[in-house]
């Protein structure tokens, strides 16, 4: 086994609380093993563009606290290309860096996936997206603190919502899952929740609606993923308003708010513990896998599997649990 002494990371797609712990824990975990550490700016965007630097202990000192990434990150286009992706090479070649360590969602995964097959440049990755939808770990760096995010808005919406007698849309982050709405709905007492992996129920739903507007439960709060099939909340929204047009209704879009703020403790000890983990891989000569947690446990899923099988299944006795306690 060829042993690899210079790395990068790099933090790419949507940014995520926890991404900063992450990065410490790679730089740290790095050098107390003896690896040269380099950070990349901006994701692919700043591998292309060169936007590489020597990382040490104190660049990473103060940040375990602070959300987003200091890194920056990007969704870059140009990494679809042939040429910018050898431009990307090159910059990592001429600075003799072997191993990079990506973390981000299942588009981080695939383009440092490309980054080995092309190149032989050794690849793990970590799992950063606050949408919880990437498979070979139990939960990705950002989801809790997302989640206490969306429960003190909502408890914040649910203060006003009961004042008013006013049925409340909430929709939040979750392009193509609903781990978010379905346990911040749960968390949050929402009378029902919208989510892209089940076709909505909206006849049970108003079955519901109607026996509580009998027994005086005057307002609601409906969580919405963005990625529902009905379109988001204002589509919903219109729908009651449309069958009961006495109904006070309103729409809150949570958006990027879900995305910020400091990091839960959970988050943090996550994202060390996975960054951590990804030096391990590194020196035990593991590639082209993503870094996870599994029942406490660390774990390595070859790219390839999370890629394709993309996110855990929802929990079919969470989304029982939802209706149950929402009757
Ligand atoms: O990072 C995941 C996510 O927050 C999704 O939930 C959301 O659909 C998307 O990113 C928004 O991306 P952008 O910040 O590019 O608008």
């Amino acid at each position: 086994m060829k042993k690899i002494n210079k790395i990068a990371v790099m933090t790419s797609g949507g940014d995520a609380p926890g991404m900063n712990a992450n990065i410490r824990a790679v730089v740290r975990t790095g050098i107390y093993n003896g690896l040269e550490v380099y950070g990349i700016e901006n994701g692919f965007e700043g591998l292309i563009d060169n936007h590489i630097k020597l990382m040490d202990h104190s660049s990473v000192s103060n940040i375990i606290q602070r959300g987003g990434t200091i890194l920056k990150t990007s969704r870059s286009k140009r990494f679809f290309e042939k040429s910018y992706r050898q431009q990307a090479f090159e910059n990592l070649n001429r600075l003799g860096i072997e191993g990079l360590v990506v973390c981000g969602g299942n588009g981080s995964y695939t383009g440092a996936k490309i980054l080995n097959e092309e190149f032989g440049i050794v690849v793990v990755g970590t799992p950063g997206t606050i949408d919880n939808d990437l498979y070979g770990t139990d939960f990705t760096i950002g989801y809790d603190t997302a989640l206490n995010t969306v429960i003190e808005a909502v408890d914040k919406i649910r203060d006003t919502a009961s004042s008013h007698n006013r049925m409340f849309f909430v929709e939040v982050m979750g392009r193509d899952a609903g781990f978010i709405a379905l346990n911040s709905g749960i968390a949050s007492g929402a009378e029902a929740i919208f989510i892209p992996e089940q076709t909505n129920d909206y006849e049970s739903f108003v079955e519901r609606f109607e026996k509580n507007q009998r027994d005086t439960k005057l307002f609601s709060i409906i969580i919405i993923a963005e990625g529902d099939e009905s379109g988001g909340a204002f589509k919903v929204a219109e729908m009651f308003k449309e069958k009961y047009p006495d109904l006070e209704t309103r729409v809150s879009i949570l958006g990027h708010i879900q995305r910020g703020g400091n990091p839960s403790c959970r988050d943090r000890v996550l994202a060390s513990k996975l960054g951590a983990g990804a030096i391990d891989a590194l020196l035990q000569g593991k590639t082209n896998i993503a870094v996870g947690e599994i029942n406490g446990q660390i774990t390595y899923t070859p790219f390839e599997k999370a890629i394709k099988l993309q996110q855990n299944s929802i929990s079919k006795e969470m989304l029982q649990l939802a209706k149950v306690l929402s009757l």
